[in-house]
């Protein structure tokens, strides 16, 4: 999620969105990826959804969108779907019968009891953030929520989850709650990562002396004076359970994901991002073949190729600033500058390319240096080993009026290949300045073979000030669940809502989790377009 200062709504006038359709859909002549991928054939045929600003789900054909849960369905006797949906994540329970881990990442207080810092208004917003745990079952139709499972259940900010870590953490051997979760990852032994990213937008951010570097906007610890170095981790969590726990081996940052893999020696090695402009790309390696809890840090140096180790007995320089790994861990980014890391334009999702082994990440914007479209970063570790301390690195596909999107977010491959990625321009700056002709943040899928290959198509757009977040793909591929994030989160008050999906009328918005299924789905996953 990209945090702005919201402002009233964008209403694009008709001009504009007829210059929206004049724009040739996304027929591409650029560099990168999709120069090199570009067929001799014209594949005139290929159909892409223009940009569109309408307040709605809108699909191409041949793709058929449903929600599968709201905000506020109940999941039990107690508890309810939280707000502002992100990442998901699927555990298997049998070939019908399924687990989803769906963080809810931030809350909006205008939909909730209003913007008082009462204790009343937030101690119900505690209850709208960290995530859900849902049983789904698949039926004719498609997948279905299991209202009355035993397993459905929620993680909030008033959860207690202890740090996996030998050391307390500010004096405390637990955190309580988990929120700011965006994206997350899954293991190979079947827990869920989710990543605690904004958390100082409701803790606020102070640097190693204590002193105040970010104010806490949604003002909970002038309620709750949690301290700030209790979030900002990742957090493992069993699927069956709902046992939690804060991993502080991955460090402590804006964390978007985390990307796990496995080095050739077997050992975990888990990609991590610090989504914050100018921040780094970090990658762990664990100790182990089966846990994340102890191994060493490393920050990625693009100039030099190299990955530099955080772990204080490696590093003398580390060792005139920090006493403790412990410290290392929660002031990562002080480590990380002191040791030369690259300075990123955002880094957000990261996902491993099936055809080649190479790291993909998302690298949002950054507008403090005029990039406003982001691109999408590749590394390849040497020897095609997550292991390995050195790497190469080359853009894999630029954002902008040429290939049609802007600030790329979530990304997910499927089994041949094609890469969809969701994009996430801020609310307030849709439909505006660098903006202006991207319509709605969307879905794109991004063809690497058959007669399409080297193309880019949008496939779906998202209702009024919404993005799209936390693709996942069913095991057989024929079902794409979506988060829809924040519709009508640039609404300036309850009677002057910028959206009302998706009941229409004047209903509230309500983010929720919708599936893509259909034809044209099955096509692009077979290779078939
Ligand atoms: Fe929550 Fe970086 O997006
Ligand atoms: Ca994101
Ligand atoms: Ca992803």
């Amino acid at each position: 999620m990209e945090i702005e200062l919201l402002s009233q709504g964008s209403n694009l006038k008709r001009r504009d969105f007829l210059h929206f359709l004049g724009i040739s859909g996304l027929s591409l002549t650029t560099s990168n990826e999709l120069l090199a991928a570009m067929p001799e054939k014209n594949p005139s045929q290929l159909a892409s959804l223009p940009p569109t600003i309408l307040d709605q789900v809108t699909t191409l054909e041949g793709l058929n969108s449903n929600i599968l849960i709201r905000w506020g369905d109940k999941i039990n006797s107690k508890e309810k779907f939280g707000f502002n949906n992100d990442f998901i994540a699927f555990h298997p329970l049998s070939e019908n019968r399924a687990l989803l881990w769906v963080n809810h990442e931030s809350v909006n207080s205008l939909f909730i009891n209003g913007p008082e810092r009462t204790k009343e208004n937030i101690d119900l917003e505690r209850l709208e953030v960290g995530g859900s745990i849902i049983e789904i079952k698949k039926s004719k139709s498609g997948w279905e929520f299991v209202k009355e499972s035993p397993l459905n259940r929620r993680l909030d900010a008033t959860t207690p989850i202890p740090f996996a870590w030998p050391e307390k953490i500010m004096d405390s051997p637990m955190a309580i709650g988990t929120m700011a979760g965006c994206a997350g990852g899954y293991t190979p032994w079947g827990t869920f990562l989710s990543c605690e990213e904004n958390y100082d937008m409701f803790w606020g951010e102070r640097d190693r002396k204590g002193k105040t570097k970010t104010q806490a906007w949604m003002k909970w610890n002038e309620i709750y004076p949690l301290p700030p170095e209790h979030y900002g981790w990742v957090v493992e969590i069993e699927p069956k359970t709902g046992k939690a726990k804060k991993l502080v081996s991955l460090g402590r940052m804006a964390h978007e994901c985390a990307a796990v893999t496995r080095a050739k020696n077997g050992k975990i090695v888990a990609y991590t991002g610090d989504d914050t402009i100018n921040e780094h790309f970090y990658k762990f390696i664990s100790d182990s073949d089966d846990s994340l809890e102890s191994g060493k840090m490393y920050v990625a140096n693009l100039e030099k190729g190299e990955w530099i180790s955080l772990h204080l007995a490696d590093q003398p320089l580390l060792q005139k600033h920090f006493k403790t790994q412990t410290e290392v861990q929660i002031w990562i980014r002080e480590a990380a500058k002191i040791v030369g890391a690259t300075p990123l334009d955002r880094p957000e999702d990261i996902e491993f390319d099936p055809l080649t082994g190479n790291v993909l990440v998302t690298l949002t914007n950054n507008k403090v240096n005029k990039n406003f479209h982001g691109s999408i970063l590749k590394i390849s570790e040497n020897n095609n080993d997550p292991g390995s301390m050195k790497f190469s690195h080359e853009t894999f596909l630029s954002g902008g009026k040429e290939t049609g999107f802007a600030c790329p977010d979530n990304m997910v491959f499927d089994p041949i290949g094609n890469l969809w990625f969701t994009t996430d321009i801020a609310g307030d700056a849709m439909n505006k300045g660098p903006y202006e002709g991207f319509g709605n943040n969307s879905l794109f899928v991004f063809l690497r073979s058959g007669q399409h290959k080297g193309r880019l198509i949008r496939v779906a757009s998202a209702p009024h000030d919404a993005e799209f977040t936390g693709p996942c793909f069913s095991p057989d591929y024929k079902t794409l669940f979506l988060s829809v994030q924040h519709p009508g989160e640039e609404s300036s008050s309850i009677k002057e809502l910028t959206s009302h999906w998706p009941n229409g009328g004047s209903g509230l918005p309500q983010p929720s989790v919708i599936t893509l299924q259909g034809p044209l789905l099955n096509k692009i996953i077979s290779g078939k377009l």
